[in-house]
Formats: C-alpha cells, structure tokens, sequence
C-alpha cells in the first residue's frame, strides 16, 4: 500500500523540480513542501514570500498523525481596531493594501523551520539549497509572473528595491528575461544556517522593522521575537465514502467545506438536473459564507463554534430554508447588511513513496503582496492585514465582509480562505488546493464533490467554476460555465448570475489511485504550471 511513484503539483516546474531534487536525496514528503514551499517563493514571488504566510496540511503514512501548521501572519502589537479607519471612521482602503502599514507579520519562515526540524528526514539547508540556487542564480520571467508584474507595475515601481529586482527602467521585464535575487539567497542562507532565528531575531529582523516602519509600518521587534507557528487539529468531515481532511480556522475552508457537505448530504444530487445541482450547490455555499460573515476568525482570540458549525442538525436547520424552486435572496437570511464591495497566491501538493501527504497553501495576498520590498534582505512584504474585518460589514479586496469575530486586534491570525486539502476514500487519494482568494473555498468544495463522482484530477481541475459568498448576494461563474439554458434557469430561479472577466485559479492536484496504483499530478490549465510525475 505504498504508491509507486512520488508525485508533486506546484505552479511552476522549478518548484516541482526543487521537491523532486529533495525526493532524490533521501528527504521524504515534508521535506519536499520546504523545498517547493522556499523555491515558490523566488520563482512566483508575486504570490509567495518569506515576508508572508502559509499553510501546510500533513498527513504522514508510517502512523497515520496528521496536523495543520499554521504559518499564518499576524496582526503587529501595536494594531488597532480601527487603524484603516479615517476620523469620520470610514475605511481608507488602500491602506490596508499597499505600503508596510497592510503588512501582517510573516510566518512563512517560520513553518519552514518548523516542518523541516519536526517532520522532515534532511537538515533545513539541504531542502532550502535548491531555493538559495534559483534566488542566486536566477531564472527566467514566464508568463503568470509577468502578468503580475504587468499588473503591480506602477506600486512596485514605489519601492526602489522591488523596481530594481522586478522592473527593467520602470516596465516589466519581457518573457525569459532573467530575475536574480541575491539578497534574497542571501536572507535564506541564514535561515539554512540559524533556522527560525535566522529570520526572526538578528540583522534580517532588524532590517525588516526598519525597513517597515522607514515606510510607514508598525512592526516592532517584538513582533518578530514573539512569532510562532501554531499545530492545529484539521477538520475531518466524512460523507458519501470520502474522508476529507481540511484546514481548520484561522483558515475558514474546513468549516465552509464541511458544512457545505453536511448540508448537501440530503439531497442525491446526480438525481437532479445540473441546474437543480447548481442551485442546490449555490445555495450550500451562500449558508457556508454567511457564517464564515458571522462566526469565523483567529481560535485563538475568538471562540469559533466549530462543532456547532458542522454538525448535521445544524445543517438540517440551514437546510430548512433551501428551496428547490427559488434562491434564497442573502439578505432574508439574519445576518449582515453590506455598507459597500484578484490577487495572487500559490499553491502545491505532494505523495511521496511513503505514502505521505502534503498539501500547502501560501501566500503575499494580493499580487506582490504591499508592494514593498526591503532591501537588504530582498523580502516582499504581504498586504494581508486586508483579509481582517477593517469594519464590519465593509467589503474588503474579496469583498468579503466581516464582523468582530475577525476585527483587528494585536498578534491575531487574519481570517484566510487558503484551503489545502486531502481527500482519501477507498478508491484512492487526492490532494488539493488553489489560489483565489474567497473563490479558493468554492473551486475546492467543486473540485471535491465531482472527485467524490468518480472523476480523475485532469476533471477536477478542468471543471468550469461557479461561487456564491453569500454578500454580494451573486452567483459568480467563468467565462462558458454556464450554457444559455442552464443561465436562463438559474436566473428564473432567482439568481443574480454574474461572469467574471476571465478564468480563475490555480488549482495543483495529485492523486493516487488506490485499485490502478496510479499516480497522477494535473496542474491546472489555467495557470503556467507543470505537473511532475517521476519514477525513481
Ligand atoms: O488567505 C486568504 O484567504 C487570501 N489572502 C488568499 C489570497 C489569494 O488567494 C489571492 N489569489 N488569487
């Protein structure tokens, strides 16, 4: 019962290469996510970074242990509730986005250390080498980066480092051009030679606060010192044979997914139409969201109701409100009014020989998180302070709206939608996972539903996306989703169906078929990413 292959799905070939590397050298699949998780961080810097956060789901073969490292940045000490608000109290919107000031503390680093001191077989530099080597050495500009750069041009352009590292005279660089990052290499080796101190204390920390504050920011030192990560339990839901391992809060996936399935388990859905599936779907995730509004935020500053949340009587009563013949408008269900209404992430997956699992999400938030680069130590930092509740009810860059279970406070974990996810049922294995911010919950919940069908990962990840958040109360949905007739009835039954501008997500699978004994890594089209499947 082992697979006869190892397998990694990530955004780009290099990072996969970098993890096969670490395969080859004896390290197992932890230390493979190091691997991938530093190497992603030079190579799609637009959505990774040491200046960022993470989340790592791992299930390890030998004895089943499975835990949730969480990585997630944190609010600096001296936040405040309302530091984006103005003096009349409305929110100044970019300033949770651009400049140090949107900048949580990071915690990527710090899982690093962690994953590859508690669970990996290799010392932290053999697994950080290929990461150094391609910060050092450099690598070519390929199209999802240049898009990015394209895109954060001008907020880039603000910060002389992040121009001269990513900009050539102002402009993005073409396709193939080469980016070198030694400051970069630089900042890593330390963290390959002092581990979490590295990063934490000493000259990259001191530079990091002073970078931030010379620009706007609040970190203190003490913020760096006092960073840990968290272990957490991940959320087990099991239904229709599969048994789902997903990301517990301050990730809000596990609980949205859980619920989303436990309400859903009533209905049979291949008997339904796929408009009645849609509609039925659609309505699960507006209820998921709606809660994620209410209840969801850092377990360690606010009591989430987890249980609650994810029992099936609970779902029953969400249930009771779902008509098949009408949507539910988001504003009959108590619960929020909207004062008003992207970005980039990464994410892979992991099976090596072993049977082990990993499934990691990390991220900057937006596409080059604050924009802001520091510059001795070539670190971006993230803009993720925007993914709190800046003031209820107000929208943020997802227009997610939220209350004061996730409102700032000082050293609390922003809510995340990041959702790594491991599937296991007896027809095999997949792990999952996708950038997009709030749509990351719902592309998951699709891609998990028809993985529980029967389909294989190059289904799963080709499926057309549809999402519902709840607020704003619309079905959103790709380019071709949705046929003219299958449009028209969702619209008669009272959905407000909006297209997005164009395709979404990242989506990185692998799967191990358990009766074929094949293995599979499908990246999703959508991105510029390469699937490895290798025998050694
Ligand atoms: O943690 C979150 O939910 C967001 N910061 C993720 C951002 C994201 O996926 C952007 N990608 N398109």
């Amino acid at each position: 019962d082992r697979p006869h292959r190892a397998a990694i799905a990530s955004a780009h070939p290099l990072a996969s290469a970098a993890g096969m590397q670490v395969l080859e050298d004896g390290g197992n699949a932890f230390d493979a996510a190091v691997a991938v998780s530093a190497a992603l961080t030079v190579v799609a810097p637009y959505g990774a970074g040491l200046g960022g956060g993470g989340f790592w789901l791992l299930q390890r073969a030998e004895d089943r242990f499975e835990t949730f490292v969480d990585g997630r940045e944190k609010a600096p000490l001296a936040a405040t509730a309302d530091m984006y608000l103005d003096a009349s109290g409305q929110p100044i919107t970019k300033a949770s986005r651009v400049g140090p000031l949107a900048a949580g503390v990071p915690g990527l680093p710090a899982g690093l250390v962690h994953i590859a001191e508690t669970y990996g077989a290799l010392p932290l530099s053999r697994s950080l080498e290929p990461a150094i080597r391609l910060a050092r050495d450099g690598f070519p500009v390929w199209p999802r980066l240049r898009a990015g750069l394209v895109a954060r041009r001008a907020i880039l352009a603000r910060s002389p480092a992040a121009s001269e590292t990513f900009l050539v005279d102002g402009t993005a660089p073409g396709l193939g051009d080469v980016i070198v990052q030694p400051r970069l290499a630089e900042t890593l080796e330390r963290i390959a030679a002092q581990g979490h101190d590295g990063f934490y204390r000493g000259a990259v920390a001191g530079a990091l606060v002073e970078g931030a504050r010379a620009a706007g920011g609040i970190w203190t030192l003490e913020d760096l010192e006092t960073y840990q990560v968290v272990e957490r339990e991940p959320i087990v839901a099991t239904w229709r044979g599969t048994r789902a391992l997903m990301a517990p809060p301050p990730s809000a996936g596990g609980v949205a997914m859980a619920n989303i399935f436990q309400i859903l388990s009533a209905y049979d859905l291949q008997r339904h139409s796929r408009v009645e599936q849609v509609h039925l779907v659609v309505e699960a995730m507006r209820r998921a969201f709606r809660d994620r509004a209410l209840y969801l935020g850092d377990p360690d500053f606010v009591d989430v109701p987890v249980a609650r949340l994810t029992h099936p009587f609970y779902a029953a009563g969400q249930r009771a409100s779902i008509r098949l013949d009408r949507a539910t408008p988001s504003d009959s269900l108590p619960g929020f009014k909207v004062v008003s209404g992207g970005g980039q992430t990464t994410h892979f997956s992991i099976l090596d020989t072993a049977g082990n699992r990993v499934a990691g999400t990390q991220s900057l938030n937006s596409w080059f998180g604050c924009g802001y680069m520091e510059p001795t130590t070539g670190v971006m930092l993230n803009n993720e302070m925007d993914d709190f509740s800046v003031k209820p009810g107000v929208g943020n860059l997802y227009q997610l709206v939220g209350a004061q279970a996730n409102a700032i406070a000082p050293g609390k974990r922003m809510l995340s939608s990041m959702s790594p996810t491991i599937l296991e049922s007896e027809r095999g294995v997949a792990i999952l996972g996708t950038p997009g911010g709030s749509r990351i919950i719902s592309m998951v919940t699709l891609a998990t539903l028809e993985w529980m069908n029967g389909a294989d990962a190059e289904t799963i990840v080709s499926l057309p996306r549809f999402h519902h958040q709840y607020l704003p109360d619309k079905l959103f949905h790709e380019p071709g989703a949705f046929g003219e007739e299958e449009a028209a009835a969702l619209r008669a039954l009272g959905h407000q169906l909006s297209e997005v501008s164009r395709l979404y997500g990242n989506m990185q699978v692998v799967t191990w078929d358990f009766k074929t004994g094949k293995v599979e890594a499908v990246s999703d089209f959508r991105g510029q990413g390469d699937a490895k499947v290798r025998v050694y």
